[in-house]
């Protein structure tokens, strides 16, 4: 396979026309943005004929394990042209790019998928739901005063991105850390507009948004705050607009139970049914997730209950399409500490319960995905019942949310 890094004089025009060719650019406005998206992030190419037909970018950034933040890979970009499909070049450079990153150091890789089962290919695990809600904003049930925001541009995305830098996080937040990427990210969509309020200099709090005709609805696509006050200041904000918008859709946030802030929202999902501003409750697991280096993983997790160790046999797919010489994923046998001071030593240890899983699966075990007592139905993982009361209660962990779309 002809793989090498990207060559912005070489390599641009093909991967433009890679994502023509996968819709995910439809006209010469929206293609011109493409290589700010590059520049953001390491890009490698798929050749055929020395012609890139394949492209995989990734960023860095970081994820937050509880209240810690390890350093992520994410996979903001995998694509085959028309006539390069089903060779394997995704696959491949997938893994290359995981390789590279871990390496690099990065603890975890995620990405968006774009459906289920490819990249389980390269050992990544579903994640958890994140839940839509579209709202007739007048429905708001904030009763809070608001100032005057300031209106935000997608020229300010230096201020955006460092809001986005230092919002309020949560158990999964990730941060993607190239500022360039928020100058692609809010300069994709049509009619977008995004409001926030400043201290000084910094953008404090803020949502970005895109709209559509008089009415809406308001689609939220990006959304800061460093305290659950500036939360409430921009729903409120949001309620405002209540008095023209008819609805407004956007990710739940992790600091609150939406639902709870809406006046009858199963009234009002009755009466709007099939219409343009029909108000709707959905959730999806729409990112996956891998661990990429199990010893900075494990010791992320300070459990302050009874400490307990097992064995674990850990496999590892994206070993298959990895070079002989170099990072060969993180598949083979430890010894796991859960406790105050959580660790990995190399083997096994005797007398001790065994784990054999793969990394997709531990993955999702780990970050609370799935309680170990879930496991059995959702992922066909027999845990040993020495060990199952000890992995419930150690990994029962809040719902993860990444409150950052790539
Ligand atoms: C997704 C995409 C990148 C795959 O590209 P590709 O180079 O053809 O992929 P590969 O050749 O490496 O792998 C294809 C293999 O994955 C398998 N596969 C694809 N989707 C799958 C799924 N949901 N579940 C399981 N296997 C899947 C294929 O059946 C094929 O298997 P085979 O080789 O045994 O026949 C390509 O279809 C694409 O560009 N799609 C549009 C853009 C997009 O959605 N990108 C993903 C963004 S998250």
């Amino acid at each position: 396979m002809d793989i090498r890094p990207f060559d912005k004089k070489r390599d641009l025009r093909a991967v433009e026309r890679i994502w023509y060719e996968v819709g995910w650019v439809e006209n010469p406005a929206e293609a011109s943005h493409v290589e700010e998206f590059l520049d953001a992030g390491n890009c490698i190419v798929g050749c055929l004929n020395d012609s890139a037909e394949c492209a995989v970018v990734t960023v860095p950034g970081s994820i937050c394990y509880l209240e810690q933040e390890l350093p992520l890979c994410a996979v903001t970009g995998v694509t085959t042209s028309r006539i390069a499909r089903k060779q394997g070049f995704a696959r491949v450079m997938t893994a290359l790019q995981l390789a590279d990153a871990a390496t690099q150091g990065a603890a975890v890789a995620a990405l968006g998928m774009f459906d289920q089962g490819f990249y389980d290919q390269v050992g990544f695990g579903t994640g958890a739901y994140e839940h839509t809600i579209r709202f007739d904003p007048s429905t708001l049930l904030v009763d809070r005063k608001f100032r005057v925001p300031s209106r935000i541009h997608k020229d300010d995305w230096p201020q955006v991105h460092a809001a986005m830098v230092g919002r309020l996080k949560h158990h999964g937040a990730c941060t993607l850390s190239p500022s360039k990427m928020m100058k692609a990210e809010l300069s994709w969509g049509e009619n977008c507009f995004g409001l926030g309020y400043y201290e000084g200099e910094r953008l404090t709090h803020f949502f970005w948004s895109e709209t559509k005709g008089e009415n809406g609805p308001y689609t939220i696509t990006h959304m800061a705050y460093r305290t659950v006050d500036e939360l409430l200041e921009l729903l409120a904000l949001i309620k405002s607009h209540g008095d023209q918008i008819s609805s407004v859709s956007m990710q739940e946030p992790p600091h609150v139970q939406l639902q709870m802030l809406l006046k009858q929202p199963f009234r009002n999902r009755r009466n709007t049914k099939r219409s343009t501003f029909e108000n709707a409750h959905s959730s999806s697991a729409w990112f996956q997730i891998r661990i990429l280096d199990l010893h900075a993983c494990v010791e992320a997790r300070h459990w302050h209950g009874p400490a307990f160790r097992f064995n674990l046999r850990l496999t590892d797919p994206a070993a298959d399409f990895l070079p002989d010489d170099g990072w060969q994923g993180v598949g083979g046998d430890f010894t796991i500490a859960i406790g105050e001071r959580s660790g990995v030593s190399e083997g096994f240890s005797e007398g001790l319960p065994l784990l054999e899983t793969n990394v997709n699966t531990f993955t999702r075990l780990f970050f609370g995905i799935v309680r170990a007592s879930q496991m059995a139905a959702s992922d066909g993982l027999l845990i040993p019942p020495a060990l199952i009361d000890d992995l419930e209660a150690a990994f029962c962990l809040p719902r993860m949310s990444t409150s950052w779309e790539f």
